[in-house]
């Protein structure tokens, strides 16, 4: 069992968190924000906001509590890895498509993070060929120093450092994505 998984397994994330980066009540106010102008925004378009599983549902449910206009939600996940290999981020892959026609929609993909920025990439690219009205970015964080590929950011939560970030939908090793903040990861454990 890796040094990692030992600490979860006895611990929990304390013994992994360095520090919290963002606590609870900045997201929350962040996230109301976000929810306030995407409400005045899109006033009578009928919004179809899509999240990527899995790490941008939690976002997802925050954000759409402060979204005071009509909107639907839809899911799609994407794969970033290759198989079997964390270290090499592979070409992203639609293992779960939309049950809903975009054509002529107000779409927001709403995702947790933009880091490289091909998991965003490919989505943008795959969407705008079903023609949606129109298609934004809506990003709790955004980590500009690792980007590979530009990626047009309507809504922005926070920008953030180039740091092994965890909680909020963001996950280490698939656990922790319930935590209310976003902590660091210590070093030892990256
Ligand atoms: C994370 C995150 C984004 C993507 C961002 O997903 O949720 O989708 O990476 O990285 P990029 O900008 O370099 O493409 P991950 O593949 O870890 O899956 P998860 O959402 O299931 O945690």
């Amino acid at each position: 069992m890796s040094k990692l998984k030992e600490a979860i397994k006895q611990h929990g994330y304390e013994t992994i968190l360095d520090h919290v980066l963002i606590n609870e009540a900045q997201l929350q106010a962040r996230i109301q924000e976000l929810g306030a102008q995407i409400s005045q925004d899109y006033a009578g378009k009928d919004a179809l906001l899509i999240s990527i599983l899995r790490g941008g549902v939690v976002f997802l449910t925050e954000l759409m509590r402060h979204i005071h206009t009509p909107h639907h939600i839809e899911f799609m996940a994407v794969s970033s890895y290759g198989v079997g290999a964390r270290s090499t981020r592979g070409q992203p892959r639609i293992t779960l498509d939309l049950n809903t026609d975009v054509k002529g929609r107000h779409v927001i993909l709403v995702e947790d993070i933009v880091d490289s920025g091909h998991t965003i990439d490919h989505v943008l690219r795959l969407l705008q060929t079903r023609e949606p009205a129109s298609l934004k970015v809506c990003a709790l964080l955004d980590k500009p120093t690792r980007r590979e590929i530009f990626v047009p950011i309507e809504y922005r939560g926070f920008e953030i450092p180039n740091e092994f970030v965890f909680g909020f939908g963001l996950d280490l090793d698939e656990y922790f994505r319930n935590l209310p903040f976003i902590g660091v990861v210590k070093q030892e454990y990256q």
